[in-house]
């Protein structure tokens, strides 16, 4: 569209704003403008105006609400031979190189407090490896040892897509073959203010920001991700998110109870381990599975116990899925009429007044719209959701200090290690919660979950000194 149709668009949108100074900017700025504005669909936002933003503040429908049932572990009374039939199956899809990772690497890390893509923060106890190369290192190993190397999408967002591609090129890949590992920029959204006007953030550019990690599904088709797996027979993708160094990115019993029960989504659950942890519930309502966050749930019902004592909303999302490819499509491209909601986020947004002088406001003075990923959980057929232990796959970076923060998770990672010691009987003392006495580290490529490990530790010889005082450091 030129420049003159892209304007009027806007004027007849009551979007004029936008353009208010665009006399004023030279013709690179305007170009600049005119781009971002190109990005925006008109019609999205008049919709988003008329809906979310004229409902006042988001108020969760809980009507009919019930926790959701899920599969539970072996030992939490789960069948064991289901469990194994599912290992089996997850195994023979890797085997068949139909499971490909995805990471949504989108997001601001704000409560982190830290500047740079948040991937490329340290993580690990010794060798302080950043989470991207936590990740590579189990993809790379898992593609070893199922013997198809594993193919890696990466959702960076407009902020921080140049920066995490070159934090990959001068890291050499980490291993990996450059040409499996993709990466692509989420979609963009307007912020606006409480009468639904796009805001600006300066006199040549509209405050955008990252639709929310639900934006993945638009951005996998929209970059062709889907049709490379295609191309490639891949038909699942085990989604994860950035914060999480613990996580089996590659766990063959998910994916085997996702491919054997016929869902086109599925997720992972841990028990909450408090009544207000900070994590979505699985729920079901109207027959429909969908998760609700923990700021949308009443707190008498994230207390709530039944006759046991036992917490009714138990369990918590970690925000870890397996999507099947052709569902994604259909999410992205409205097929069959379905579509993510957005949600309304109210902030404090940076932005100029009518003098085009800067304003930084003190209280929420707009509105961001953002799609979560899990509220495709509701159109996807059979969706089931899994118990994992959270010992082994949830100990999220999100916060500087206190709850999952970089200590809490370079803790959690020292009590999996010495775990995995004690069951392959190599004696490693430890305090009450589990924390060895010593350092430890183990990379990945020594091992990267359970059986991983116990292979690799019959070939290392440890010395008394190593397990004695520390570091131990298993590469
Ligand atoms: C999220 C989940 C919550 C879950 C918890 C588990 C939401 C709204 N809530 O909370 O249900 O229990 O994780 O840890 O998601 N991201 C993008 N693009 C965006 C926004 C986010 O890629 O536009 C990515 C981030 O990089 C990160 C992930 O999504 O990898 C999570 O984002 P964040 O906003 O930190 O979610 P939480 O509030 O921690």
């Amino acid at each position: 569209m030129d420049a003159p149709s892209i304007i009027q668009a806007f004027q007849r949108a009551g979007q004029g704003q936008v353009f208010a100074f665009y006399d004023q900017l030279d013709q690179a700025a305007r170009d600049r403008l005119l781009c971002e504005a190109a990005e925006i669909d008109l019609a999205e936002v008049e919709l988003l105006n008329r809906t979310l933003l004229a409902k006042g503040t988001a108020s969760v429908n809980l009507e009919g609400l019930n926790p959701a049932p899920y599969e539970p572990l072996p030992e939490n009374g789960g069948n064991g031979s289901e469990w194994a039939r599912a290992k089996g199956a997850g195994e023979a899809a890797l085997r068949a190189g139909r499971v490909a990772a995805f990471v949504v690497a989108g997001g601001q890390g704000t409560r982190l407090g830290y500047d740079g893509p948040k991937g490329t923060f340290p993580v690990t106890p010794i060798k302080k490896k950043p989470l991207f190369q936590v990740f590579a290192e189990k993809i790379r190993a898992a593609g070893l040892r199922y013997g198809k190397p594993i193919h890696w999408f990466i959702m960076t967002s407009h902020a921080n897509h140049e920066a995490t591609e070159a934090f990959f090129q001068e890291n050499k890949f980490f291993g990996l073959d450059s040409a499996k590992v993709h990466f692509f920029r989420q979609g963009r959204m307007p912020a606006v203010d409480f009468n639904g006007k796009i805001l600006l953030e300066t006199k040549g550019s509209i405050a955008m920001s990252p639709d929310g990690h639900g934006g993945s599904l638009r951005a996998l088709e929209r970059s062709g991700a889907l049709d490379l797996m295609k191309r490639e027979n891949i038909d699942t993708l085990s989604f994860f998110q950035v914060d999480n160094p613990l996580i089996r990115v590659i766990d063959p019993a998910f994916i085997g109870f996702h491919l054997l029960r016929g869902s086109e989504m599925s997720s992972k659950t841990v028990t909450k381990a408090y009544p207000e942890e900070k994590v979505g519930h699985f729920c079901i309502q109207n027959g429909k599975l969908i998760v609700v966050e923990y700021s949308d749930l009443p707190m008498a019902l994230q207390r709530e116990t039944d006759a046991t004592g036992k917490l009714r909303y138990l369990a918590g999302s970690i925000a870890i899925h397996a999507l099947d490819r052709e569902f994604v499509r259909r999410m992205a491209t409205g097929g069959e009429g379905v579509s993510l909601p957005f949600h309304r986020a109210d902030k404090k947004i940076p932005t100029i007044d009518a003098a085009g002088n800067p304003v930084k406001p003190e209280k929420a003075n707009g509105v961001k719209f953002e799609m979560f990923v899990f509220d495709a959980l509701p159109f996807s057929r059979q969706p089931i959701v899994i118990e994992t232990r959270r010992a082994d796959d949830f100990s999220p970076v999100k916060n500087a200090d206190g709850i999952d923060s970089p200590k809490t998770s370079r803790e959690d990672q020292m009590r999996q290690f010495a775990r995995w010691l004690k069951l392959a009987g190599t004696p490693v003392e430890t305090d009450a919660t589990g924390l060895p006495k010593i350092e430890i580290e183990v990379s990945p490529l020594f091992g990267y979950d359970e059986d991983s490990f116990l292979d690799s530790i019959g070939k290392r010889s440890l010395k008394r000194e190593e397990l004695t005082h520390g570091p131990l450091s298993l590469e």
